[in-house]
């Protein structure tokens, strides 16, 4: 069956995907409507579903339309996805057909005003193999308008005896929380205004109808592919109509112009329960997201954690050794290399080693990690600039300000303007010129502030897509380049960023007891191979918590394994113990980051192949309770399971229905992992 498929007569065109379908219509009077967004149907039953209901205009009710973009005309009254404001100030879209085009699994819906020379364009596209379906929109005007609103898509559901609205919300060092709550009747938005992604919530949604679990259940879900400010507004009408739409931008913003085009806003039907749609989104974001998917992410070491600000060459290199020693494969230098940043009061902007801390440059230290057998990664924050700096004193006029205002300073630092060519330009060359001069095999790009006094609304898209295209240029020209994406922590993770670096930090804060949380949240939508994950000290620099090595590592494990711990007070036996959990890591690091993810009770299970791995939690303990069996999900249960380390063979039915008991070795913060493989029958 093909991905796209048009039937003239009734004016639909049905999206087929290996597991879902999603069909759309136009009304009589051309408004685009969502006849299907669920399981896959035949051309035949496609064929046979209700027609879109013609447009009815009311005081009282709605229009009746499921629309793929609502607009602010005639009788309509939920939150518009489109809003644009005519040179003569008339508003509101009225639809007219003009056509459409199909390309593979591309298919665009041509639109236009009525009265206005302005186009909608409205993208779907599917690809073989994979069930989500990515909406975007473009906008030509022969006119300049002014646009307050352009959302990429707008998702509707069925009707459903309930809704439930899943979610992600937090903090810094507490991103991620998931939340579900009933979906009120009413309007709900999520949305970041920070210019960033943000850590107080995350673009993506899931609803379903308060019924489904991790491993059963429909769930409809949808994420943006956008890491400045977004908006989600999902609407419940009292008589029961649910969906949302959108976007990039928030509230308030408005943008002048003749052309425009939306990020992604992808959505996934999934019967396989909260779980099943997270393995989908995994699969999607991996095979078509991010750029280099395909390999495993090395285990680096950083020292942020450890020594803050204070690094030198010499320091560097004694945390090289041991970090090498212990099974690192980058190395990565972070903040206060450069300029005169010895805090976080000055230097930002000035992108050249610092002369007294790194007096032959970096090629010395770049060397001895090289020597050492690791790759070497060095931190960047290419946007900021501190009023104390060579940049600022020379371009002052280059950060997002008010004129006649106070400069907003956050952190000490300013927001440089990018979405001005020549601010981009100047940061592109600097970093062009740093990796090209400097045998550079990572960077960690890092955004301490968020966006203020950024007026209307081009600065803060323009912005956005400067950072991706200096992204893009950077590893068009240096191929061997991978690049972790960092805003204070999480504060930048989105399919956007994803699309263009190969991890996000996921938060700072590295207390693995929190980490729980925080990466349960994160695996909702994005794939434990990009989820970079470090073991620090013990207290916990930022919670003071104390948590044995063993827990610390289990729980960074199940994403990208890292580093960041103060090495040099580290015992030996801390040492030797790092070493050896290091080399688990690498053994099972195949399945963790490539394979399939199932989210259990207090523990997460990874299967790839013919090789399962668990990694079990107990973050408290209570003399005497009794332990209660792990049931493992997803196996084959007709066949056997050996543990590859006690070498105890399970059948695959008993796993799944009677469980496992972790072999936990104490009370509090007990961590087991369970390494299987799948015997020939
Ligand atoms: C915030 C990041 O999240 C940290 O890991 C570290 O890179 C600091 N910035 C450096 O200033």
């Amino acid at each position: 069956m093909s991905l796209i498929a048009f039937d003239p007569a009734r004016r639909r065109w049905s999206l087929t995907t290996p597991r879902t379908s999603y069909v759309i219509g136009l009304t009589d009077d051309d408004v685009p409507a969502c006849l299907h967004w669920g399981p896959r149907l035949t051309p035949e039953q496609a064929a046979a579903l209700p027609g879109a209901v013609p447009f009815r205009a009311s005081s009282f009710d709605e229009s009746g339309v499921a629309e793929e973009l609502l607009t602010e005309a005639g009788a309509r009254y939920g939150a518009a996805s489109l809003q644009i404001r005519f040179a003569n100030g008339d508003t509101g879209v009225e639809w007219q057909h003009t056509g459409h085009e199909i390309e593979d699994g591309h298919l665009t819906i041509l639109m236009r005003d009525r009265a206005h020379p302005v186009e909608v364009a409205l993208h779907y596209r599917v690809r073989a193999g994979c069930d989500v379906v990515e909406r975007w929109t473009e906008i030509r005007s022969e006119e300049p308008v002014t646009l307050l609103r352009c959302d990429s898509a707008a998702w509707n559901l069925p009707p459903l005896p309930g809704y439930r609205l899943s979610h992600a919300s937090g903090g810094w060092a507490a991103e991620n929380s998931v939340r579900r709550v009933e979906l009120p009747v009413g309007e709900t938005v999520l949305t970041s205004r920070r210019g960033i992604t943000s850590h107080q919530a995350n673009p993506w949604v899931m609803v379903d109808a308060g019924e489904a679990g991790e491993e059963h259940g429909e769930v409809w879900s949808a994420a943006l592919a956008w890491s400045g400010s977004w908006r989600v507004t999902l609407g419940r009408t009292p008589s029961g109509r649910t969906g949302w739409t959108g976007g990039f931008g928030h509230e308030g913003v408005s943008w002048q112009g003749t052309a425009w085009s939306t990020p992604v806003f992808a959505g996934l039907y999934s019967d396989g329960g909260f779980g099943g749609a997270s393995r989908t989104w995994h699969r999607y974001v991996n095979e078509h997201v991010r750029p280099a998917a395909g390999e495993l992410r090395p285990l680096l070491y950083n020292s942020w954690e450890a020594v803050g600000f204070h690094v030198g060459e010499e320091s560097q290199k004694r945390m090289a050794a041991l970090a090498a020693r212990v099974g690192a494969e980058v190395f990565v230098m972070d903040d206060a290399w450069f300029g005169g940043r010895t805090s976080d009061r000055a230097g930002l902007g000035d992108w050249w080693p610092n002369p007294e801390r790194f007096p032959h440059g970096l090629t010395p230290l770049i060397e001895e990690v090289h020597r050492l057998g690791m790759k070497f990664g060095l931190w960047v924050e290419p946007e900021m600039v501190n009023p104390d700096s060579d940049l600022y004193r020379e371009h002052p006029d280059w950060v997002v300000h008010m004129p006649g205002r106070p400069r907003t300073e956050l952190r000490h630092q300013l927001l440089l303007d990018f979405s001005r060519p020549e601010v981009a330009d100047w940061a592109h060359k600097w970093l062009h010129r740093l990796v090209s001069e400097h045998a550079i095999d990572f960077l960690k790009w890092d955004c301490n502030r968020t966006f203020t006094q950024a007026g209307p609304g081009d600065l803060l898209v323009g912005h956005v897509r400067a950072v991706y295209s200096i992204l893009d240029r950077l590893r068009a020209d240096h191929p061997h380049l991978r690049v972790e994406a960092c805003s204070g922590g999480g504060g930048r993770t989105d399919l956007g960023i994803m699309a263009r670096t190969d991890q996000v930090w996921t938060s700072d804060n590295t207390d693995a007891a929190d980490r729980l949380s925080i990466q349960h949240g994160f695996t909702q939508i994005y794939p434990a191979g990009a989820m970079a994950a470090w073991v620090t000290d013990s207290p916990n620099p930022i919670t003071g918590r104390r948590v044995p090595l063993a827990f610390r590592f289990h729980v960074a494990m199940a994403g990208v394994l890292g580093l960041g711990g103060d090495l040099p007070n580290w015992s030996e036996r801390e040492l030797d113990e790092a070493a050896e959990l290091v080399a688990v890591y690498k053994d099972i690091r195949p399945v963790v980051q490539h394979g399939e993810l199932h989210r259990l009770r207090e523990a997460v299970q990874y299967t790839l192949g013919d090789r399962v791995v668990v990694l079990a939690f107990r973050r408290r303990g209570a003399f005497g309770a009794p332990g209660v069996p792990l049931r493992l999900s997803g196996l084959d249960p007709d066949a056997r399971y050996r543990d590859e380390d006690t070498g105890a063979v399970h059948h695959g039915v008993l796993l799944t229905s009677r469980g496992l008991l972790p072999p936990f070795p104490s009370d509090d913060y007990a961590s087991a992992l369970i390494r299987l493989r799948k015997e020939q029958p």
